[in-house]
């Protein structure tokens, strides 16, 4: 039995959790800043730095007591931090305290991917609840507001490796969902509030197309040996942030909008109710069929990429994964096509530090601990 502490801040959430052997989560303390970046209608990047300085502190101490680890950390293994895919700033805060608190502790440190934390969050999710036996090829989707990615993931001996299969060539659906918001007067983020809205609209009332994609990607080069690397399935969500503003434009809504920014702006914490107050049917319609349009893309391509790939199961993860018509169309889908889909809870799917210790546990197991000289990498690429 070992404990890590896991600790995350490559974007607006300030994280720490202790996991028992990647599979139990112990503590899971989540501060996210969203009050802050409320006002801007989207995470501003110096801020986010500093609430993470703020925060990290207390956060951690939170994480450790609440897992009844002691203020030392006399009971913790390993310690786990996010290397990136992330903000650099706001990674870096995460990687000096992880860095500083395991040379003071004298424990061993784990760099973690962040999307290998969301993959990994599934897994958790799976041993958590007792789950049955994971069967590869594993297929995941890593959708979230930076990312929308797909990797066949597989495993020896403690070691876990990644391929990526597609990805988006703009905009991550989590943007596309905050963005469509933002233009819509609804605040920030978007994804949780389209969630609860969709369910009073139409999905038919309008009608959204995404383009194929052709792989490669225009002015990329082709893989060296297209047959070894396989099929793509990229995605695009620009265009139907660009579509829903043009059919905002041409229906005459901006006044509507404004007058609903205004109003939820001065709402501390607006109820579904508030929302509802402030759409009209139009808006509800839109809003619902932008979300169907986005899941039904998300879901036929990756059920096209898990056929092809052969794949036994199907992880979705990642904040968008919270989204709870997404959810149904995967298991409905999933099902349909006889693979396993798995899902972590909905505090699992957005950010957290859990994940990254769950993540971070087979590496402890293999041994493979960050040089003394490594720092955050922004731009960190899951191979
Ligand atoms: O994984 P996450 O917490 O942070 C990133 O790594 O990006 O994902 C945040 C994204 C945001 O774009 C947010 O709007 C979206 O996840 N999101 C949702 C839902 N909850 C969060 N999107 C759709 N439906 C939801 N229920
Ligand atoms: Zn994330």
């Amino acid at each position: 039995m070992s404990l890590v502490l896991g600790i995350e801040t490559s974007c607006d959430e300030t994280a720490a959790a202790v996991v028992r052997s990647g599979e139990q989560v112990i503590s899971n303390v989540v501060s996210s800043q969203f009050a802050v970046h409320k006002p801007y209608g989207g995470v501003v990047p110096e801020l986010a730095s500093r609430e993470h300085l703020r925060n990290i502190v207390p956060v951690v101490r939170a994480a450790a007591e609440g897992a009844g680890a002691g203020r030392d950390l006399a009971a913790i293994d390993a310690i786990a931090v996010t290397q990136g895919p992330g903000l650099a700033g706001a990674l870096l805060v995460g990687v000096s305290y992880a860095k500083a608190l395991a040379f003071a502790t004298e424990k061993p440190l784990i760099a973690v991917n962040h999307l290998e934390g969301h993959i990994h969050a599934v897994l958790l999710q799976m041993k958590q609840s007792g789950g049955g036996n994971l069967n590869f090829p594993v297929l995941a989707l890593v959708v979230s507001g930076g990312h929308t990615h797909l990797y066949l993931a597989s495993e020896r001996e403690n070691h876990w490796t990644y391929q990526n299969v597609g990805k988006t060539r703009d905009d991550a659906a989590g943007e596309a969902f905050d963005k469509v918001a933002k233009l819509l007067g609804l605040g920030y983020p978007g994804g949780p509030v389209i969630d609860r809205l969709s369910n009073h609209g139409d999905p038919h009332a309008v009608r959204f197309t995404f383009a194929h994609m052709k792989s490669p990607a225009r002015g990329e080069k082709p893989p060296a040996n297209e047959a070894e690397a396989g099929p793509r399935f990229d995605f695009s969500f620009s265009g139907i942030k660009t579509a829903v503003l043009r059919y905002v434009e041409t229906h005459a809504m901006q006044a509507a909008v404004e007058e609903r920014r205004h109003t939820l702006l001065e709402i501390a914490k607006p109820t579904l109710d508030d929302f509802l107050r402030v759409c009209d049917q139009q808006t509800l319609d839109l809003v619902a069929s932008f979300q169907r349009a986005v899941i039904d893309d998300l879901a036929g391509k990756t059920l096209a990429a898990a056929e092809a790939y052969n794949v036994e199961s199907l992880f979705i993860t990642g904040g968008v994964a919270a989204n709870s018509e997404l959810r149904s169309s995967f298991e409905e889908r999933g099902a349909r096509a006889g693979l396993a889909v798995a899902f972590p809870s909905r505090p699992l799917s957005t950010d957290n530090a859990a994940m990254i210790a769950a993540a971070a546990y087979p590496k402890f197991l293999a041994g493979e601990f960050a040089p003394p000289d490594f720092s955050a990498e922004a731009g960190l690429v899951l191979r």
